[in-house]
């Protein structure tokens, strides 16, 4: 007799967000649900309001209807926050400040960014291709610490943002780093700033610690962020992981997608010791091209992609996923950002373009038995 626990529905609350957020998480949506066809999976799929749209709504840009649905999740996938219209340095309450609430309320200290260009793709990026011959780098971001969240204040004349780390803070995510490192390359380059920052001399010796007790298998080396930066371009094919610090991460991972021609290809996972994952592409709202349907999806679909991998643990859905992005790219179906002299797809045509390609990409997908753990 069914209990009715077993056929119980997951639960994906998706918040759009603002600009071009709606726009590609209506496709990433469009992907779920076709996925869940494909695999036999059941979705409940619920959306909230975040950021500047919450703002607007009532005056909060995480409103406690919308975390609650977070917090009984099982995934959440966000498109995007902010704006130009929420943006005025002396407003009380900002978009961004609901990402971040919802991040650290969910306990997602450790944000994954992987960066893998795709060969097809090597003409849209304006790193010269035999520099990209193999890269494959997964950045992982500390995500709830750091200048983010330290004490700050404002008075007339002066301001102040601190960037605090606990030892216990960086050890977590280090270990995160590790493991993952132990199903890929096994070598992790921590960024930090140790020349000159004390929080990055505790990132230091904490990682060291933690390489040298609990992962010795794996290569770890040190590199200041202004280095790495360089070398990030420079030479990107020996990175495997990139361990960092919440705003070095950020930064380095928008430099990181000039290597897949642009941020609209990067999607990201958001992780932490409890059960719910929350999916974000790399990029913003992007107001420059909001309304214009031009929004490349490909970010959002692939975050789809690390939901079912990361959250659903079902590979195969999310290779078929990644495969049908790839081929669809192949295939030279290609939104503005990564068309170049092409004539581009919409952000429908786009998603349109995966959508066509992935019933093919599940056959072949489930038609092995090959699982890696992958970022
Ligand atoms: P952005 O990432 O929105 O855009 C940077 C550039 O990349 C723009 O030229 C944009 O058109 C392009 N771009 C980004 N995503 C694209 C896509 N999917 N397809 C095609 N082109 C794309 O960064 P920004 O302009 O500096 O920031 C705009 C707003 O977004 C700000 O309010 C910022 O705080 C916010 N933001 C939010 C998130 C998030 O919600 N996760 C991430 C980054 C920035
Ligand atoms: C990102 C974004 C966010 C960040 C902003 C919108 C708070 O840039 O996810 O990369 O800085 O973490
Ligand atoms: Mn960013």
């Amino acid at each position: 007799m069914s209990t009715g626990v077993e056929n119980r529905r997951s639960l994906i609350a998706i918040l759009p967000g603002d600009g071009i957020g709606s726009e590609v998480t209506e496709q990433a949506e469009r992907v779920i649900r076709e996925a869940a066809d494909l695999f036999g999976l059941a979705f409940d799929i619920r959306h909230a309001a975040v950021g500047g749209a919450a703002i607007d709504g009532d005056g909060d840009p995480l409103p406690d209807e919308t975390l609650e649905l977070c917090q009984r999740a099982d995934a959440v996938l966000l498109g995007a926050v902010g704006g130009p219209q929420w943006s005025d340095p002396e407003a009380s309450v900002r978009p961004e400040e609901g990402l971040l609430r919802l991040r650290s309320s969910l306990g997602l200290f450790a944000n994954l960014r992987p960066i893998r260009p795709l060969v097809s793709l090597r003409h849209a990026s304006p790193v010269r291709a035999e520099l990209l011959e193999g890269v494959d780098i997964l950045f992982v971001r500390e995500l709830t610490g750091g200048l983010y969240f330290g004490p700050r204040g404002r008075s007339e004349s002066s301001a102040f943002d601190t960037c605090v780390y606990s030892e216990e803070e960086v050890a977590r995510v280090a270990r995160v780093a590790g493991r993952l490192a132990t199903t890929r390359r096994a070598k992790v380059t921590s960024v930090d700033k140790a020349n000159v920052l004390d929080t990055s001399r505790l990132w230091r010796v904490t990682v060291e610690r933690i390489f040298r007790d609990e992962f010795p298998a794996v290569e770890l080396e040190h590199c200041l962020v202004d280095a790495a930066a360089m070398h990030l371009i420079s030479r990107p094919a020996t990175f495997d992981v990139i361990l960092t610090e919440n705003l070095f991460g950020d930064i380095l991972s928008d430099e990181g997608s000039v290597l897949c021609g642009s941020l609209g290809m990067l999607p990201s996972a958001s992780l932490g010791e409890g059960p719910v994952g929350l999916y974000e592409p790399v990029h913003g709202s992007a107001p420059d091209i909001a309304e214009s349907g031009t929004a490349n999806p490909y970010a959002a679909i692939l975050c789809v992609a690390m939901m079912l991998r990361h959250s659903f643990d079902n590979e195969a859905a999310a290779r078929a996923i990644e495969a049908a992005v790839e081929l669809a790219v192949e295939d030279g179906l290609l939104t503005a950002d990564i068309a170049y002299g092409a004539s581009p797809l919409g952000t429908v045509a786009a998603a349109d373009a995966v959508l066509d390609r992935l019933e093919a990409c599940a056959g072949e997908s489930t038609g092995g038995s090959h699982k890696p753990v992958e970022a």
